[in-house]
């Protein structure tokens, strides 16, 4: 029988302290009879039946009832009907608003440092406030961020598991605040609430060339409110204004890129629980709230999500102890060391050995180092709390006598998403290099879309998630963390529309101006999220964002459609680029200028027409079609050959429609794999041309040649790191040289999901699931097999339910099997041209042709 599942709201698994008094609800359906769909659909409302409601919608549907006020909690459930019947009720969703209105805080910042001394990983503090509470409580929340890091305990105990919260956002403009429910933490009487704070992202280092520090203020500083609910609905705020006081403790030092230093014989036991005796303490300063707006979290936060245990652990020569985790992460170490009073563990990180050393150049200035000073009471456990290291060795140095086999683990931290898609294939070096995609992905989404989570830099550069961003959808359900980014995007952008290039963005001497495929980002990631999750509001928040991008290309253009000057990344890390100049790529950086601005008006063109913007629709597809036109004047022989004779501009006339005729098409086309083919099958792209270089020679009849770059391990190429026994992406090609020495360049991370963009092709066109109409309501099932790959597997769990893509070639049969979910229709495309297109709803599905091997190869659309 048809059941309704996963019931939610908005953009995070739960709802608590939810950020808009109209949350949007979806559900699913599951165990639905092949072919049934929902035609209706009903709310109940503690416990009121709101009345059916005739629509097959289940994805993002309107608040049904009164918004919901601040602090206001309210059970829902759904119920549908199908072909078949009615359905039970859902599970109830609590939906509680969080505190929506800026009058809402009655609480300023509380901080124990409003002005650092030093200029090096400064300690962190602790604040504690003792209160009373007398009469029963139906419900108690804290409401909480902070200038910097912070982790609150309630009478002793930790009021939750997220990891540093409130985690960084664009701080001069918008902060997020956290909601804990804390009612099962309070008792009666005497009551203490604890925090510890840290400089974080807010005042210690970030950047590189030496990074910045007090980035965003000088002080580190509490903010939390602390409201009560009675039995009768009353609401009341604990003052505790007058009850604060800090103390420095055991954490002498903590940075994000330094680590941290603990000395465990400065604990203080008890001190956040009632009847501490906090004389000695001292009083903080008040630090006004100011007019940064505070904002709920569309994302889920930080937690340590996977613990892993050594696969190796080895006495080095020099005493050290290393431990090898077998896997490149983000996370940090969690110890278990008993020894002598005083004595000194450093735990220092590195992703990859280099001369069978730990390799820490290319940490540039982020030391990584966690120290722990023991207290020599017996067995001690311990994990740093402030900071994050990318690695996947570590070395103990002073370890006293032998480790125990659980004395360290591997704590892997990262924005805690939903996992929402699956790849497999009957290839094991290619299965392996989508795994490593996974686990940059995990490694980035440090609670916002970075570059690399080890050396001095791990910021939101825009083009990485630009060109990932389809990916990212398909994986995890990352819509809530990128659409927070997004926010941050619009907090940056410039009045004349400028986008960093990264953001939020850091004043340590990198170019200001928005470069092509970066500063698009503000453009592509909205539609891509839109594209991959059905969710058409995120476009009209992000409207003006996107159009004000297309305003600045314009402004850069020659006034004729052509960007022909200014600062550009262009096609990053051409294989051909040197080293040290990793911007020095083939193609003609203004060729990709234009052709992004063609891309990103047409989005801004889509998306307005989509909105109901006519004249603005009108408006951006003319800037699109003049941009188009100056473009084919520039760069396109009438035969279809470009001037920049490269994979990179060839890929991007063919995947962005730049072309204007088939014929011009097939000779790019042709020019492409010739060059591919001639090129040997190694990688000749960067940054831009890699993640479309696939999708360019697939759409002109050429997969047999992008299956063949796919399967290539000869330096450059996807597998080549894979054969480097790589469990991440890396930045470059070649951050590690075939004879095992680490690149040269200064630049070199061997964690950076950028380049495994390409896993979206192996979604789409290789197991063949790809989106055909906003959130896969209509999914487009066209697999495209080639050479001797045996099976391939696309599993995504759409928000219509699972969808799976599932093909074989076994005794000359080619198999498919297709999972289509409950609301959704797919149009099943079988290969080999062996029978028409057929368009079919919900359930599981098994096609069979006979295999044409000679079809796989050179087919010209
Ligand atoms: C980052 C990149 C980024 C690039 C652009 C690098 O340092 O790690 O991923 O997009 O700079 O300049």
């Amino acid at each position: 029988m048809t059941t309704i599942t996963d019931l939610r709201a908005e953009l995070r698994p739960d709802a608590l302290g939810i950020g808009t008094a109209t949350p949007r609800l979806s559900w699913k359906l599951a165990e639905a009879a092949p072919g049934d769909a929902q035609i209706a659909y009903e709310f109940e409302l503690e416990g009121r039946p709101l009345g059916r409601v005739d629509s097959t919608d289940q994805v993002f549907v309107a608040w049904p009832a009164s918004p919901l006020r601040s602090r206001e909690r309210r059970t829902m459930r759904v119920r549908a009907w199908t072909g078949s019947g009615a359905t039970d009720w859902s599970e109830p969703l609590a939906v509680e608003a969080g505190l929506l209105d800026a009058a809402d805080w009655v609480t300023d910042y509380v901080s124990p440092s409003t002005a650092a001394d030093r200029t090096g990983p400064r300690p962190a503090y602790l604040l504690r406030a003792g209160f009373r509470l007398d009469g029963r409580i139906e419900r108690a929340r804290i409401y909480a961020s902070a200038h910097g890091i912070y982790e609150l305990q309630l009478n002793g105990r930790p009021v939750s598991d997220e990891l540093l919260a409130p985690g960084w956002t664009s701080y001069r403009s918008r902060q997020r605040y956290q909601t804990y429910d804390v009612t099962e933490l309070l008792k009666d009487g005497d009551n203490a609430l604890g925090a510890h704070l840290s400089d974080g992202w807010y005042r210690g280092r970030i950047g590189f060339h030496g990074g910045v520090w007090d980035n965003y203020g000088t002080d580190v500083a509490l903010l939390a409110q602390l409201e009560l609910t009675r039995a009768d609905g009353s609401t009341e705020v604990v003052p505790l204004t007058e009850a604060w006081r800090w103390a420095e403790g055991p954490v002498v030092a903590a940075s994000l890129y330094d680590g941290e230093t603990y000395d465990a014989r400065a604990e203080v036991p008890g001190w956040s629980t009632a009847g501490f005796d906090d004389s000695g303490w001292r009083r903080p300063t008040m630090i006004a709230r100011g007019s940064v707006s505070l904002e709920a979290p569309t994302g889920v936060p930080v937690r340590v999500t996977e613990v892993l245990r050594p696969v190796s652990v080895e006495r080095r020569p020099n005493g050290r102890i290393r431990f090898d985790f077998g896997q490149n992460i983000a996370g940090k170490l969690a110890i278990r060391v008993a020894g002598e009073r005083g004595s000194v563990v450093r735990l220092h990180h590195a992703e990859v050995l280099e001369d069978d050393e730990l390799a820490i150049r290319p940490l540039r200035s982020a030391p990584s180092i966690d120290i722990y000073t023991l207290r020599g009471d017996g067995l001690e456990e311990w994990t740093p709390t402030f900071t994050v290291h990318g690695f996947r060795y570590a070395e103990a140095e002073g370890w006293p006598g032998e480790p125990a086999d659980d004395a360290v683990v591997a704590l892997v931290m990262h924005s805690d998403m939903v996992r929402t898609g699956w790849f497999r294939s009957s290839d094991p070096m290619l299965d392996r290099f989508h795994e490593n995609v996974v686990w940059s992905m995990r490694d980035n989404f440090v609670d916002l879309p970075t570059d690399c989570p080890q050396r001095d830099e791990r910021l939101g550069w825009t083009g990485d998630i630009q060109v990932f961003a389809p990916a990212a959808s398909f994986l995890y359900s990352s819509i809530g963390t990128l659409a927070g980014w997004l926010r941050d995007v619009v907090a940056e952008q410039g009045s004349d529309g400028a986008v960093p290039n990264f953001v939020p963005w850091v004043e340590c001497g990198f170019p200001e101006p928005s470069s092509a495929a970066w500063g698009d980002a503000a453009a592509v990631v909205p539609w891509v999220l839109h594209e991959r999750f059905g969710d058409e509001k995120i476009l009209r928040d992000q409207y003006d964002s996107m159009a004000a991008w297309v305003d600045h290309l314009e402004s850069q253009s020659d006034g004729q459609g052509l960007i022909r000057e200014g600062f550009q990344l262009g096609d990053w890390l051409d294989p051909t680029a040197p080293p040290e100049d990793p911007g020095d790529a083939r193609t003609d950086r203004y060729l990709v200028a234009t052709a992004y601005l063609v891309k990103s008006a047409r989005i801004v063109a889509d998306t307005a027409a989509l909105l109901g913007r006519t004249a603005e629709a009108d408006h951006y597809s003319s800037v699109a079609a003049t941009a188009l036109t100056a473009f084919r004047r520039e760069y396109v022989s009438p035969s279809g050959r470009l001037v920049s004779d490269t994979p990179t501009a060839l890929s991007l006339a063919l995947v962005f429609d730049l072309l204007e005729t088939d014929a011009q098409r097939a000779v790019a086309g042709r020019r492409l794999r010739d060059l591919v083919e001639q090129g040997g099958y190694v990688i000749q792209t960067g940054f831009v041309g890699t993640p479309i270089i696939c999708d360019a020679l697939a759409l002109v009849g050429h997969v047999d040649a992008a299956y063949r770059l796919l399967f290539q391990t000869a330096c450059p190429s996807w597998l080549y790191a894979v054969t480097m026994g790589a469990t991440t992406v890396w930045e470059r090609w070649d951050s590690m040289l075939p004879d095992g020495t680490v690149n040269p360049g200064e630049m070199t991370s061997f964690n950076h999901y950028a380049l495994g963009a390409v896993v979206d092709f192996l979604h789409r066109v290789v197991a063949g699931l790809a989106p055909a109409a906003p959130g896969y309501r209509r999914m487009l099932i066209a697999p495209r097999p080639a050479l001797d790959l045996g099976s391939a597997e696309a599993r995504l769990d759409t928000p219509y339910g699972l969808a799976v893509s599932s093909w074989r070639k076994v005794a000359g049969v080619f198999t498919l099997d297709v999972v289509v979910p409950p609301g959704a229709t797919a149009e099943v495309r079988l290969p080999y041209g062996a029978a028409a297109p057929v368009v079919v709803g919900s359930g599981e599905h098994r096609f069979e042709v006979p295999v044409d091997a000679s079809a796989e190869e050179d087919r010209v659309a």
